[in-house]
Parts: structure tokens; sequence; C-alpha cells
């Protein structure tokens, strides 16, 4: 029987593919340093898995609101408004099972088939996908490497606009590369959405995973906020990821066609889970700020460790929990012309397992550097230190 021919366009996130060599190299019965995968082996705060007890005990266990519990839109209102100097109100927002589903309805509300969307390459892998399974034009814009980390090419994202462009998709702050805009890069991009009158999804993230400095949202700078949809989530601040927990926040119109695609897609949210969020929001702040506090010491040790073995040029962000080194000088010293080769013999020689940009979108003509992700979220200090360790006396001897 044949499958529907849009599937053709239907991508993935290929680092699953990383996670399963690792498993198997594991079942083999070797130790394996699993920095592939974006997960926190960090517990959820206690208080928020307390209110979902409470919540399945009160009977809130059916259908609820297509959009969203009212104590969750307004909680998360509040929240956004007053940490991106914004004046959001519950209609402007669309609760959602996790962050990922906002990039799916962005683009199925603001584009239409043959109509581009720009995205970020090296970038989350599920915006490529999901622009051409809508039958979208996907472009890629680039970034280029600075003296201190990536810096978006300007040029290059205002050179792919056509009369048929619709939105720009924009990931500050950035996985995989961990950087961040400067206001200088945020304003231009601002700038450009507004004169080609452009969607912006603004893909936030991370935007409290910082370890340093404060996160702006590109939706507060003048004339943005009636054209950017943020996508918002608690699978990292709050360690929720398999909770499945975030929104959509943007102006009502497209928070009113989101809702209706979440009637037609999960009916809603599970109700507990919102229950659950409202507590993460208006509790205590020590629970996120535990969490960050051992990602922090988990980026300074992985950090330590990568950016002094030889070859390896390795910025520090100070947000997200990604490394992004190029480590072209070491692929050469060692012999090996692909990246995907190189990250497969450490692997199999060091028990260290790791993506590389090809898991970050489609690689752009001319691109020559090679770059691995390191995602130090799902480790312990002592487990970045010996896997990293194993990693350099491997290169160092190669
Ligand atoms: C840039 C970016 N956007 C969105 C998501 C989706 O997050 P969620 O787990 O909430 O669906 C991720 C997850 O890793 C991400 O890295």
């Amino acid at each position: 029987m044949a499958l529907a021919g849009r599937l053709v366009n239907l991508g993935t996130e290929t680092a699953f593919a990383v996670s399963l060599a690792a498993a198997d190299w594991a079942a083999k019965g070797n130790r394996v340093y699993p920095f592939h995968l974006g997960d926190i082996n960090l517990p959820t705060p206690a208080n928020i898995a307390e209110a979902m007890n409470q919540a399945i005990a009160e009977g809130k266990t059916g259908y609820c609101p297509a959009a969203g519990i009212a104590p969750l839109r307004e909680a998360l209102a509040d929240d956004v408004s007053r940490r991106r100097g914004l004046a959001y109100g519950p209609a402007n927002v669309v609760v959602q099972p996790g962050g990922k589903p906002v990039i799916t309805k962005f683009i199925q509300t603001v584009m239409d088939p043959g109509q581009s969307v720009l995205y970020p390459n090296p970038g989350y892998p599920i915006y490529e996908s999901q622009i051409e399974y809508f039958g979208g034009r996907s472009l890629a814009y680039r970034y280029e490497e600075t003296p201190t980390g990536f810096a978006i090419d300007l040029d290059h994202l205002h050179s792919l606009i056509t009369p048929t462009t619709r939105a720009i998709i924009y990931n500050n702050l950035q996985n995989p590369l961990g950087c961040e805009s400067s206001p200088e890069e945020m304003a231009a991009v601002a700038e450009i959405a507004i004169e080609h009158d452009l969607w912006v999804l603004a893909d936030e993230a991370y935007f409290e995973m910082r370890y340093a400095g404060t996160s702006t949202s590109i939706a507060s700078l003048p004339g943005m906020a009636e054209r950017t949809v943020i996508l918002y989530t608690f699978s990292k601040k709050f360690a929720m990821t398999g909770w499945r927990l975030g929104a959509a926040i943007g102006p009502v119109a497209v928070a009113e066609a989101i809702a209706k695609l979440n009637t037609n897609d999960e009916s809603c949210t599970t109700h507990f889970v919102q229950a659950a969020g409202v507590a993460g929001i208006t509790g205590p702040p020590d629970g996120p700020a535990a969490i960050l506090a051992e990602l922090q010491r988990r980026r300074d040790a992985a950090w330590s460790e990568l950016a002094t073995i030889p070859g390896v040029v390795c910025p520090r962000p100070d947000a997200t929990f990604y490394l992004f080194p190029n480590v072209t000088a070491v692929t050469r010293r060692m012999g090996f012309d692909d990246v995907t080769a190189f990250a497969d013999a450490a692997l199999h020689a060091t028990g260290v397992s790791f993506c590389t940009r090809k898991h970050f979108g489609r690689p752009q003509p001319g691109e020559i550097g090679h770059f691995v992700r390191f995602a130090y979220s799902g480790l312990d200090v002592d487990a970045i230190g010996e896997g990293l360790a194993a990693l350099r006396s491997w290169i160092e001897a190669g």
C-alpha cells in the first residue's frame, strides 16, 4: 500500500540515530558518555511534581479548553510579559504539549504552500522539516564564526528574501551554536522583518538558560510584538522535557488560529500537567536556580577540558547547554575527511557520543570546516571530566 507523497518532505531529528548507535555500543558492555542528546538528567522541582499529584487527586484528568486552562494562560502572560517588557494578556497565550508543536503550528498558521520561510542553519532540524512538509520553500540562513562565537550572516539572510517570503525563524539563544545575538544583530533582524512585512517565530526555548547577563526578546523591539510568535517551553528551565508543556505567545489572531489547530490535533494539553505548570511559574525560584547552577558547573567542566585539547577551537557560551567546537584541525591531523567518521571512531575508541554539524540542517555549499556539538546537560561533572579526558587522550595519540 502506498503512503502519502508528502511524507518524502518530512525530515526528522537525525540526532536520535546517534542515540541508537550509543545505546548499541553500551549494550555491548561499553561505557558511554552521552553528550549527544539535549536532555537534562536532573529532577523536576518537587513543588511541580506535588502540584501534579494534587491535580490528579482533585480529578483534573478530563478534557480541558483547547487553548489551555485559564490559570496557566494568565500565569504565562504575566511571567512572559514581566521578563520581556511586554504586555501580553491570556488571550495572547495558547498552551501546547511542549515547545516543538509551536514550530509546526506557527508554520501552518502563517505559510501557504509555495511560500518561503527563512530559518537558521546550523539550527534545530525541525524547522526545515516542517516548512518542507507543509509545502513551503525552506531557505537556510548562515552563521559566521567570530572570535568569541558565532553571528548571523545578515547579508546572506537579507539576500534570501523574495516576494513569496512569509517568515523568519529566529532562535536566540541558539541550539546548537550556544550563541546569542548582539543588540545590533537582533535589531537588524527586526528591521528586515519590518521592512519586508514578515512574521517572526522567536524560538526562546533557552531564554532563561543563561549563566550571565540577561536575555532580550525580539518581540520587545518596536514594531515587533504584532508580528512575532514566541515559542515558550517548560522543558529546559524546569527540567520537564518528558512532561510536554509549552506555549505559543503572540497576536490574538495567531493564538486563536493555533487554538483551532489544537482542537484538531490533540484536543487539549494534559490537564494535570498544565496545573503543575502553574505551580512552576508561580512557585519559588529555587528549583530552576538549582538546575541552572548545576548546568553552569557542567559547562565549566566540559569547556575547560574541551577547549584545551590541541586543535579544538571552542567558544564558551554563557547560555544554553551546548558547546559547538570547531574540530577541523583535529580531523585533518587524524586523517578523517568526514566528521561523521570522526564521531563514530570517537564513540568506539572512548565511549564519548556527540552530534556533528550534519545533525543540524543540511550543510550549506562552501562549508569546509568540521564542527561537533556537545550537550553537557545529561552527565554529571565527574562523567564529563572522565569522558572528555578519554577523548583528549585519544585525540592526542591520533
Ligand atoms: C531550539 C529549540 N527549540 C525548540 C525545542 C523543543 O523543545 P520541547 O522539548 O519543549 O518540545 C528545542 C528542544 O531541544 C530546541 O532546542
